[in-house]
């Protein structure tokens, strides 16, 4: 990741294998490695602090030697601490959790990082980015989430984009490169806002399943669509 000012970050296009098919999801994360996406994004919900159920770390480990590509564990669970280390030990690289789902975010984010993985916080539409504020230095990443989490499909909240912005602001006074992810309703159609107000990393469901021409095509859309954006930024 760069870390030189003015230096174009790299623009990172990740799947939610939120729509694949359930019962191919080693060849989905295969077919999805092939399209080029830069890693893979598991949706992990518990029916508690999201109103879904998906699936645990096991199903995220059958994966894990199927593809190379760096797997993110978006962990929609409440209490996460006593499940950390069984994602890491699945394989994920980027272990992210809900700011509003953590008692003690500090000491989450410093034990991902001491588990050996990059630590990250999801900020649901409603919660200030001020709850950042104090925990910078264990951040690898932030995710402002563009819709209410729980499930694919739904409408990009377009309100989101001065927050992106004011986050991206924030980021930039941490004295290292941190990502700012995006997720929910990315699309050809949403993309370009997002990235413009300064969201780096993109995660795409429905869009990159549905997309008419195919995976790889969505991928390189995305991608073409959020570096322009970005450049744009002056
Ligand atoms: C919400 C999920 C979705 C998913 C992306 O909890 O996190 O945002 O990843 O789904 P689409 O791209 O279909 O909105």
């Amino acid at each position: 990741m760069t870390d030189l000012p003015g230096v174009l970050p790299d623009i990172l296009i990740a799947p939610s294998v939120l729509p694949a098919d359930f019962s191919r999801l080693g060849d989905e994360c295969a077919s999805l490695e092939a399209a080029g996406v830069d890693r893979i994004q598991w949706d992990v919900m518990d029916g508690r602090f999201v109103p879904n159920l998906t699936f645990g770390a096991d199903v995220i480990a059958s994966c894990r030697d199927r593809v190379s590509v760096p797997f993110e564990a978006h962990l929609m669970i409440e209490q996460p601490d006593h499940l950390l280390a069984s994602f890491v030990n699945a394989g994920c690289s980027i272990i992210i959790v809900h700011a509003e789902a953590c008692l003690h975010l500090h000491r989450t984010l410093a034990a991902i990082r001491e588990l050996g993985a990059s630590p990250a916080v999801a900020l649901n539409p409603h919660t200030p980015i001020d709850s950042l504020s104090h925990v910078l230095d264990l951040l690898d990443m932030v995710l402002v989430m563009t819709v209410n989490p729980g499930f694919g499909g739904q409408a990009y909240i377009p309100t989101m984009e001065p927050k992106v912005r004011a986050t991206r602001q924030l980021l930039d006074t941490a004295d290292h490169w941190i990502d700012l992810e995006v997720d929910g309703g990315i699309s050809a159609a949403t993309v370009a806002g997002a990235a413009r107000a300064g969201a780096n990393v993109l995660i795409s469901g429905s869009a990159m399943f549905k997309h008419a021409g195919g995976r790889a095509a969505a991928v390189t859309e995305l991608r073409d669509l959020a570096r322009a954006a970005w450049a744009a930024r002056g």
